[in-house]
């Protein structure tokens, strides 16, 4: 174990400021990090008018740390922003029970697209392109010295012609790397940059210039193996697998599959004040990239009779630029994190995915979700039916147990129990 754990037991027992204090041990935050984190008002009026427009106030959503996470053999505390209850515990529990995650990916690198039309010779036209590759590099490299300079870059051209319903187009990618940029920014100024000269090259006219979210060369990936006997044994491991043939043999429960996936990485991008849509898009996609809409996660059976999950997707999100350098509490949670790249950062990513598919698929091949669900919503209930103090999980254990998850029977125990003290 590193010295940086992240494997806490009963983190959900302590309150908000004792979490506070681990967090701020774990990962080294000043005192003024950590007010921003307890700030539940973190993003002043300003600053919210500079980032969008029409401004009228915020919508805070709740920030939870999810523990346990060992990475490529580094542990992690996971920042997720998120509405619904149990996404949080669920991965927590999912990554006490795995023996860790391993990731891997392609680079970040993203495409940027250029729709030529109204050319005679498309296939001409596309091999001219290639032909002046070079040149195409040059003068989009021009537009971004700092990408350059960090190592970044348009590294690559490559052209398709389609035939659409208004006729042929020749459809050049411009391949970038964006180093720890999401890229739209940079991707998005190339292929308007270099689009004069593409209609030079083929007497067609420019019309789209823009990023795909189909980020189909930024792949991300990770691994795990869940002992059997950490997670119920050979039953829960045969039912995990019987869960994944069904998501891979129906799309109606592969989308819910994968929206439990994308419960663990859409918190952390939002968490990080990436582009949530970007990433959603990108996923979907690529889950339909066979031409019918598959899971993005694997289940199967080792040697040894434990589960190993894996999963793959595009993950487009960055450290610079956005919202991530601007949105205080993302910076915060970005330190947590201790993420050094985009890359590192979309790997996480990838685990916590997994991580809560395993979750969800192993409630859902046993118990089903709604226990574990409604016992943390029911202490939502206790409260708010006025329970304070012990009386939140007292009451909240004894409406789960028996599964009258209610007001009226929170407010019955309340009095109850209070007439007992
Ligand atoms: C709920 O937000 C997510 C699940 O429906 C995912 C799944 O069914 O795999 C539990």
């Amino acid at each position: 174990m590193s010295e940086r754990s992240s494997k806490v037991s009963g983190f959900y027992k302590l309150g908000i400021k004792e979490r506070l204090e681990f967090i701020k041990k774990f990962a080294e935050l000043s005192d003024e990090e950590v007010k921003v984190l307890a700030n539940t008002g973190a993003l002043a009026g300003d600053q919210a008018d500079r980032m969008i427009e029409n401004v009228v106030g915020v919508m805070p959503v709740p920030l939870g740390i999810a523990v346990n996470f060992v990475i490529n053999g580094k542990d992690y505390l996971i920042p997720m922003a998120i509405e619904e209850p149990s996404v949080v515990a669920a991965a927590s529990n999912a990554a006490k029970m795995s023996s860790g995650f391993f990731t891997s990916s392609a680079g970040p690198i993203m495409i940027g697209q250029i729709q030529t039309v109204g050319i005679k010779d498309p296939n001409g036209a596309r091999n001219h392109i290639l032909e002046r590759k070079e040149e195409i590099l040059k003068l989009a490299n021009e537009q971004d010295p700092v990408l350059v300079k960090f190592g970044g870059g348009a590294r690559d051209v490559e052209a398709r012609v389609i035939q659409t319903g208004s006729g042929p187009m020749v459809i050049t990618h411009l391949i970038v790397d964006c180093r720890d940029a999401m890229g739209a920014n940079a991707v998005n100024t190339m292929a308007e940059a270099v689009a004069p000269l593409i209609e030079k090259i083929t007497g067609g006219r420019v019309y789209l210039r823009i990023i795909s979210n189909f980020a189909d060369k930024r792949l991300v990936r990770a691994r795990a193996v869940f002992p059997k006997a950490a997670i119920g044994g050979e039953d829960v491991v045969n039912g995990i697998v019987l869960a994944y043939s069904f998501a891979a043999a129906d799309h109606y429960r592969a989308t819910t599959h994968n929206k439990g996936i994308m419960n663990g990485i859409t918190a952390v991008v939002l968490a990080t004040g990436n582009d949530t849509r970007a990433v959603e898009a990108g996923a979907h996609a690529y889950a339909s990239r066979s031409g019918r809409y598959e899971p993005l996660s694997r289940w199967e059976k080792n040697a040894d009779g434990d589960l190993v999950g894996t999963i793959e997707l595009p993950i487009a999100i960055g450290l610079i630029g956005g919202a991530t350098k601007t949105h205080p509490t993302a910076r915060v949670n970005v330190r947590i994190l201790g993420v050094k790249t985009a890359t590192e950062l979309a790997e996480v990513m990838a685990a916590v995915g997994l991580a809560q598919n395993f979750a969800a698929l192993r409630a859902l091949a046993t118990e089903g979700i709604q226990r574990g669900h409604m016992s943390l919503h029911s202490r939502n209930i206790a409260i708010a039916a006025g329970a304070t103090g012990e009386l939140v999980d007292k009451i909240a254990e004894i409406m789960a147990r028996e599964r009258k998850v209610r007001v009226d029977r929170a407010k019955e125990l309340l009095e109850e129990l209070r007439d007992r003290e």
